[in-house]
């Protein structure tokens, strides 16, 4: 580690588009990764933890914790995609086993832990349902104090849910959850508010096969890689390195589901935009409101409700992403992604 690292906790429901969040973390060389934790969500806690495991051994990564979190949300009961994010939650990538464990810590354990032994440096970013992060605050209330900053891919502002017409996912497997963080969080001052990524800006990361094959050709893998939408459901990659491999099987598969979902040949890359938010705020547009998180309505449950012009008379409590340069960022996935690809084989 040097000074110019930023520590990072990385929250999330691996899935697959947190398995590109990962990666891009690690191909990142101002990112340390101080510990992963894990949460229901995409597919159950367990089954998240083993795929981080996985996409560790496969990146030949040793030494960062993954912590096994909440198997449930905090109230409600549990629901799981396996139909957005494939059987694993990995698409159609099936990667090797893991040699390291799970950690024999909780990890609220790991996130009171790592916020208290660096007060005031870590980033916290949470690609999944906010449960682990709820529990911890119920067990350690300066925790907002303690981070350096929070950053979230969850919620949808002025825009449609992907879960109901109002609710985005990470908030609609634990609205509860959400609610306590959003409102833990508003004591802080404007400039350490977390950072709202939500559909809003989300949506606009639209990863395409282009991506996928200029990635490719960073990484030095043959033969050049086209996942075409012609080809039969499930068509596996032949790329000869392994990272390229398991990541074009897996968003494959998301592009899959998208064309299903009417939204084109193309995949949502939330929480990779969200990792990079966290390395750079410099990448987003913010701008600074009060979000509640509805938990009574009957249709709505789990909308997160913006207040933009102080209607509700309470101080802002998070800096939502309005805005990004989505070419900007694809760039820094190549580059980044593709070059890790690269060394690591
Ligand atoms: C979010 O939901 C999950 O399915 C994705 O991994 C992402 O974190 C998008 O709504
Ligand atoms: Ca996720």
């Amino acid at each position: 580690m040097t000074g110019t690292q930023i520590p990072l906790i990385l929250d999330v429901d691996t899935g697959i588009d947190d398995s590109l969040a990962l990666l891009y973390l690690l191909a990142s060389p101002e990112a340390e990764i101080t510990a992963i934790t894990c949460t229901a969500g995409n597919v159950p806690a367990r089954q998240v933890a083993l795929n981080n495991l996985a996409w560790l051994e496969l990146c030949g990564v040793n030494g960062i914790e993954v912590a096994l979190g909440a198997e449930v949300p905090v109230i409600q009961p549990l629901m799981t995609t396996e139909e957005t994010h494939g059987p694993q939650g990995i698409g159609h990538a099936v990667l090797p086993t893991p040699n390291q464990q799970i950690s024999e810590r909780h990890a609220t354990e790991v996130w009171i832990d790592v916020v208290r032994s660096r007060p005031g440096e870590v980033m916290g970013l949470v690609t999944g349902p906010l449960t682990n992060l709820a529990l911890a605050l119920k067990i350690c209330p300066e925790l907002p104090h303690l981070l350096n900053r929070l950053v979230i891919m969850g919620g949808a502002v002025n825009y449609p849910g992907n879960t109901t017409p109002t609710t985005e996912w990470n908030i609609a497997v634990d609205p509860d959850a959400a609610k306590i963080v959003f409102d833990a969080f508003s004591v802080l001052p404007a400039d350490r508010l977390p950072i709202v990524c939500a559909l809003d800006v989300t949506e606009r990361i639209e990863m395409r096969p282009e991506h996928i094959a200029a990635l490719a050709d960073v990484a030095g893998s043959s033969p050049s890689e086209r996942i075409d939408p012609t080809d039969a459901l499930g068509t596996r990659s032949q790329a000869s390195n392994a990272v390229v491999r398991h990541l074009s099987d897996a968003v494959r598969f998301y592009m899959e589901f998208h064309r299903e979902q009417d939204q084109g040949f193309l995949a949502h890359m939330h929480d990779p935009f969200a990792a990079a938010i966290a390395l750079d705020p410099e990448l987003a547009t913010m701008r600074l409101a009060t979000v509640d998180v509805e938990l009574a309505g009957t249709l709505t449950r789990g909308q997160t409700v913006a207040d933009w012009r102080g209607m509700w008379g309470r101080d802002s409590n998070a800096a939502i992403v309005v805005d990004t340069d989505p070419a900007e960022f694809f760039r820094r996935v190549i580059d980044r992604v593709g070059r890790f690809a690269r060394e690591v084989g």
